[in-house]
């Protein structure tokens, strides 16, 4: 018998796209069992947290929401909690949760989610824990499905892993190494998605530019191959990709960016510091020249590319002379957008190690300055969409009112504007009436 048919779940995650993913095969798995999902881990009998532990507020947040489950168990003595994600590829996390969170049912890794409707199955029928962690493999899983958070757009993953290891970045050690899915796996995931009304698929991957997939006949793919594949797939409308890492940008995919008309043109290229002798230290493998030069590239082949960038002040021994190179760059660059970080030590990472670690208060001051800078770069270029024509996919209707529907410009940026909802995922054309810091507001144009 399915015990696990009509139970109720509520998965709660952090962090990147990956996880977001993630977290959508654990969703379609639940669904294939007839488990179905609330809104909150209250009303739930299965709550799933999905961790991120690339930065310490995400770890002081889980444990936080872990704390609160315990309520939940005391009410429901059926109830099951369960964990998953990169933190639990850190053996210090285990045993704190083991140690002080004995309330937690399951815990597994990034390395086997496919495991988990088992364990769930196990954990629900013998009321034993279960905890399954695997260091990494050198497979990947095909062929589990997803429960999509959106209809029209869908995460597609074309690798998995990280073999860079910036030395800030805990990924490597949670996400393992680099491993590319074939191209023909990812032709014909996005084939499917496309006959179920999936319009925009974005590759995940943590450096997708390193992607290196082989054809069943042997021969290799890479990304602009793979790109140029997914390009002529019928029916899709769009294709983003993220995150690039700047070492790994070839002129080839540039020239893909010429040569798609779905290749959206957008792109995420965190650059993590405008100081060479900190993206040194950072073992980033480019300058700020070779940085500068490749945006310039990008520019001259693909004039209107947006272009955002990740961020990281107050690494370790960073003086303000090299902060200041960071903002010099942003107003360089004139970025789109930008998510910008406040360095957080990251136990096993050698940086975390680094005996010059620069104190809070200067952190924060030099990230307040750096967020100035971010944003009236972006407001700036921003207030330029003012009068354009922008192809809008239109995404769903604004939480606010839904008569205003939203969506995103080829450009990633996103716009709001009067509308039917019968246009949700259709792409329209829209001129832009207001460039704010954040979005664009506009009106359909008939
Ligand atoms: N501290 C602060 N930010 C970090 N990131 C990664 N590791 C750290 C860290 N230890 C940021 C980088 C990366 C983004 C996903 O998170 O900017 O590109
Ligand atoms: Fe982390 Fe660097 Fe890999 Fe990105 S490229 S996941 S920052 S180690």
């Amino acid at each position: 018998m399915n015990l696990l048919k009509g139970k109720k779940y509520n998965i709660i995650t952090f962090g990147c796209q990956m996880n977001e993913h993630d977290s959508e095969t654990i969703a379609g798995m639940l669904q294939e069992k007839g488990c179905i999902p609330v809104l909150t881990k209250e009303e739930s009998d299965i709550t799933i947290i999905n961790t991120c532990s690339v930065r310490e507020n995400a770890d002081k947040r889980f444990f936080g929401t872990l704390g609160q489950l315990k309520k939940i168990k005391e009410k429901n003595p059926e109830y099951v909690a369960c964990v998953c994600g990169c933190m639990m590829q850190q053996q210090h996390i285990i045993d704190t949760i083991k140690s002080k969170y004995p309330w937690v049912d399951i815990i597994f890794g990034t390395h086997n989610i496919d495991r988990f409707p088992e364990l769930l199955d196990k954990v629900t029928r013998e009321k034993v824990k279960a905890l399954e962690i695997l260091e990494d493999r050198s497979d990947i899983i095909e062929g589990l499905p997803a429960k999509r958070l959106y209809k029209h757009k869908s995460f597609v993953n074309i690798m998995y892993g990280c073999n860079n290891f910036c030395t800030y970045c805990i990924v490597p050690y949670t996400r393992g190494r680099e491993k590319s899915r074939k191209p023909e796996h990812i032709v014909d995931e996005i084939r499917r998605l496309v006959a179920d009304d999936v319009k925009e698929v974005t590759l995940l991957g943590q450096n997708v530019n390193s992607y290196s997939g082989t054809f069943d006949d042997g021969s290799r793919c890479d990304f602009a191959d793979l790109i140029y594949l997914i390009n002529d797939i019928e029916g899709l409308e769009r294709i983003r990709f993220m995150t690039s890492h700047p070492k790994d940008l070839s002129d080839k995919l540039i020239q893909a960016f010429v040569d798609c008309r779905k290749l959206c043109k957008y792109i995420h290229l965190p650059v993590q510091s405008g100081s060479s002798s900190v993206l040194s230290r950072m073992n980033r493998k480019y300058d700020r020249e070779k940085y500068l030069a490749l945006v310039e590239k990008l520019r001259k082949s693909v004039p209107e590319i947006t272009i955002s960038t990740d961020i990281i002040v107050g690494f370790p021994g960073e003086t303000e002379e090299e902060f200041e190179d960071t903002l010099t760059l942003v107003e360089t660059v004139g970025y789109d957008s930008a998510f910008t970080f406040l360095y957080s030590i990251r136990t096993g990472t050698p940086a975390a190690e680094y005996d010059d670690q620069i104190p809070e208060e200067v952190k924060h001051d030099r990230f307040n300055r750096l967020v100035d800078a971010v944003n009236e770069g972006s407001a700036h270029r921003n207030a330029a969409y003012e009068g354009r024509i922008e192809k809008v996919l239109v995404e769903g209707t604004s939480k606010k009112d839904d008569n205003t529907l939203t969506g995103r410009t080829d450009g990633f940026k996103l716009v709001d504007f009067q509308g039917d909802s019968s246009l949700i995922g259709q792409i329209v054309d829209v001129q832009i009436t207001e460039g704010k810091t954040f979005s664009l507001k506009g009106r359909i144009v008939e």
